[in-house]
């Protein structure tokens, strides 16, 4: 079966080495010629690193680049059976270009999009035969991230659900059914990591070293909130945050932060612009205020409104209790899984921290799930 790839940026060059190295024949378009010679020697690089590390031979290298037809005629997806869009974040764009690809492929073919932000069914809408679009949203970088969260619109049909899965999972990755809903699983519930974090920062509570500090070694993530947003950009972690919060109507428990926001403004980026929360310059970071007792604080408050975001999505069938918690292990390396790690420190004690917060500030931010609310009534655990 032929695969085509739309759009061969950051995601299509990777998603298209998945596609070739699982032996498929894959047809990589862009609009644009730079994109295409850039991909070109960008995917050449990424293989030839591989034969360095003796992850592949020198004849697989070969076999997976002549399998890729890097095309700028939008006619080579001819013949297709799965083609996955991955070009820019604009709705306007996207539609048009669906409504291109269906007039090129033929009936069974399914037509996926890897958007981060808009809904699958705005998208499907462009299309005549709106049942077989559906959302394959991979995570950055696509070869490596295992997760692949797959999201049929309120259009897709069972049929297009089952099989774009299982060609997914034939590709080696850990898939997720979820709602079209604003952020998908991962996007959606990873917010109060950043969030949570940046309003304990402002309020003075710690700096960003000690609250960095707080989650790795108390809490086992392989990353702190502020390097984490260091490493992704401000402006990317900033956008995320705002698209999520517009399109949860103004729901407060995803307020963006001005301290953040004043970080994209001043271009302090983070890691590709040498300055962020860090200054990366300096030959030492910042020391973080090693405070156990401070630490615990810290962690517990993040990770009790990281646990209603996640038990939130469950409650209202968003996926899975499985799929969030594989979603938050395999999309973002999370040590454990949310709702698993509500069962381990006591569902009641994450319900506390919530109404103590609640209490506290007065803000709906911290309204806890009905679902936690639920569970310590009867006494009831995730698994
Ligand atoms: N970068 C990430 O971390 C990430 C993760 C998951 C999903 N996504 C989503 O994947 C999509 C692509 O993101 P990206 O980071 O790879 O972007 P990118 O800017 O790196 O690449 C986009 C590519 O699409 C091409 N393009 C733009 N308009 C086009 C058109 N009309 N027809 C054909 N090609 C066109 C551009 O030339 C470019 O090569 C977006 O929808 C984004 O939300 C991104």
């Amino acid at each position: 079966m032929k695969v085509s790839v739309i759009g061969a940026g950051t995601m299509g060059v990777g998603i298209a080495q998945i596609a070739a190295t699982n032996g498929y024949e894959v047809c990589l378009f862009d609009a644009f010629d730079g994109a295409i010679k850039n991909a070109q020697q960008q995917l050449t690089n990424i293989l030839n690193r591989l034969v360095e590390k003796e992850k592949i031979t020198e004849t697989k290298k070969i076999e997976i680049l002549a399998r890729i037809n890097f095309s700028k005629d939008l006619k080579d997806i001819k013949g297709s059976g799965l083609v996955i869009e991955a070009i820019i974040e604009d709705l306007k764009i996207k539609q048009k270009l669906f409504s291109d690809i269906e007039k090129l492929v033929d009936e069974n073919c399914i037509i996926a999009s890897n958007t981060s932000s808009l809904s699958i069914a705005s998208i499907g809408s462009a299309c005549k035969k709106a049942e077989r679009v559906i959302g394959i949203h991979f995570f950055n970088p696509a070869p490596l991230m295992p997760l692949v969260e797959i999201i049929p619109a309120v259009q897709t049909t069972e049929e297009t659900l089952k099989n774009a899965k299982a060609m997914i999972d034939s590709w080696g990755k850990v898939t997720v059914v979820v709602k079209d809903t604003p952020g998908f699983i991962v996007n959606r519930v990873a917010r109060p990591f950043y969030g949570e974090s940046l309003r304990i920062y402002e309020e003075g509570i710690a700096d960003f070293a000690t609250i960095d500090w707080a989650l790795k070694e108390i809490g086992g993530f392989k990353m702190g909130p502020f390097e984490l947003m260091d490493y992704i950009g401000n402006d990317i972690n900033y956008t995320v945050t705002e698209t999520v919060f517009t399109s949860f109507y103004f729901d407060q428990r995803y307020k963006p932060s001005f301290t953040q926001k004043r970080m994209m403004e001043a271009g302090f980026l983070g890691r590709k612009s040498g300055r962020g929360y860090y200054d990366y310059s300096l030959e030492n970071l910042p020391k973080a205020n090693e405070d156990r007792e401070l630490g615990k604080k810290i962690l517990w408050r993040v990770l009790s409104m990281l646990i209603n975001e996640a038990a939130d999505a469950l409650f209202l069938k968003i996926a899975s209790r499985e799929a969030i918690d594989l979603a938050m292990t395999k999309g973002v390396n999370y040590p454990k899984g949310l709702l698993a790690w509500a069962d381990e420190i006591g569902i009641n004690n994450v319900l506390k921290q919530l109404e103590d917060l609640q209490k506290e500030y007065g803000e709906d931010r911290y309204r806890p799930s009905p679902l936690l609310k639920n569970m310590v009534k009867e006494n009831k655990t995730f698994y």
